[in-house]
C-alpha cells in the first residue's frame, strides 16, 4: 500500500481538566476521503487543530508523507500543503471571486523597470477561472462579488481558495452545516473533484448522509477516544450512530491495525 499522506500517532490533548483527545491514531491515505464523526465535544475539531498546528499536542507524533513533523502554527502545516477550509465567514463579501481566491497571495506585476508593483487583476482572474474549472465549480465570472453568490457557491469558493494550487490535504469542518439541501450537493461534488485530483480530504460532519455519500472510510471519536475506524463499504449508518452514541460499547477497528 502507498505511504499514508498523514499519520498521527497516539495524540493526546487536554484543556485543563478536559481530556479532549486520548491516544488517538489517525491515518490518511492518498486520494482518500476520510470522514470524522462524533458527538458534540468528541474531539473532532481539536484533532484537526492539532493536525494544522493551531494546537500543539501534549503527546504523540505527526508524520507527513513519512517524515515526522512538528507544526507550531497553521503556517507550518500550510507550507506542506495541508489546508483547512474556513467557512464562508472568512470570505470577503465585497470582493470578487478572483480576489477572494487570491486573498493573501495576490499576484502582482512590475512596471517601470520594477519600480512599481501593481495588482495583476487579469492574471488573478485567469488563475481563478482555471481553479474553478478544475474543480468544476459553476460560477459564470470570476468578477462576481462573493456577496451575490449562494451559500453553496460560497463554500465552493472557500474550498477553491484553500486548495489554492497545490494542496495535498484539505480539511473541512462541517462545511455543509449551514447549507440548504440543494447546496449541499455542490460541496459534495467539490469533494469528489478534489479526490479525482489526488487531494486527500478529511470531512467532519454531523450529517450522516453526506458522510456516507462521499467518504471512503469513517473514523468515530467518542469523548476524545477513537472508537471506530472502518471502510464505508463495511459499515452502515446504524452501526456508526451506535458507535457515536456509545450504544455499541466495543470499539470497531477494521482499518489501520497497529502498524
Ligand atoms: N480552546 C479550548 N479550550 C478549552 N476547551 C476546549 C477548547 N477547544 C475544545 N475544548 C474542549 O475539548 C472538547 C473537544 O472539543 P472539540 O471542539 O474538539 O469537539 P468537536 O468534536 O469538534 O465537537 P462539535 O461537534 O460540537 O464541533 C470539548 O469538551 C471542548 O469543550
Ligand atoms: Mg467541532
Amino acid at each position: 500500500m502507498a505511504e499514508p499522506v498523514v499519520r498521527m500517532e497516539k495524540i493526546s490533548k487536554s484543556f485543563g481538566p478536559v481530556r479532549a483527545l486520548q491516544n488517538v491514531d489517525l491515518v490518511l491515505n492518498p486520494s482518500e476521503v476520510l470522514g470524522i464523526v462524533g458527538d458534540n465535544g468528541a474531539g473532532k475539531s481539536t484533532l484537526m487543530k492539532v493536525l494544522t498546528g493551531v494546537h500543539q499536542p501534549d503527546s504523540g507524533q505527526i508524520y507527513f508523507q513519512g517524515r515526522q513533523v512538528r507544526f507550531n502554527s497553521p503556517h507550518d502545516s500550510r507550507a506542506l500543503g495541508i489546508e483547512m477550509v474556513y467557512q464562508d465567514l472568512a470570505l470577503a463579501g465585497n470582493l470578487t471571486v478572483a480576489e477572494n481566491i487570491y486573498l493573501g497571495r495576490e499576484l502582482t506585476k512590475k512596471r517601470l523597470g520594477g519600480l512599481v508593483k501593481l495588482l495583476d487583476h487579469r492574471g488573478m482572474a485567469e488563475g481563478a477561472t482555471r481553479v474553478l474549472e478544475r474543480l468544476k465549480i459553476e460560477i459564470h465570472s470570476p468578477h462576481f462579488q462573493v456577496e451575490t453568490l449562494s451559500g453553496g457557491q460560497r463554500q465552493a469558493i472557500a474550498v477553491a481558495r484553500s486548495v489554492g494550487f497545490d494542496a495535498k490535504v484539505v480539511i473541512m469542518d462541517e462545511p455543509t452545516a449551514a447549507l440548504a439541501v440543494k447546496e449541499v450537493s455542490k460541496v459534495l461534488d467539490v469533494i469528489r473533484r478534489l479526490k479525482e485530483h489526488d487531494v486527500a480530504v478529511i470531512l467532519i460532519s454531523h450529517r450522516m448522509p453526506d458522510i456516507f455519500e462521499v467518504c471512503d472510510r469513517i473514523v468515530v471519536l467518542r469523548q476524545g477516544v477513537k472508537v471506530g475506524d472502518v471502510p464505508r463499504s463495511h459499515t452502515n449508518m446504524d452501526e456508526i450512530v451506535a458507535l457515536i452514541t456509545g450504544a455499541q460499547k466495543e470499539a470497531l477497528h477494521l482499518c489501520q491495525e497497529v502498524a
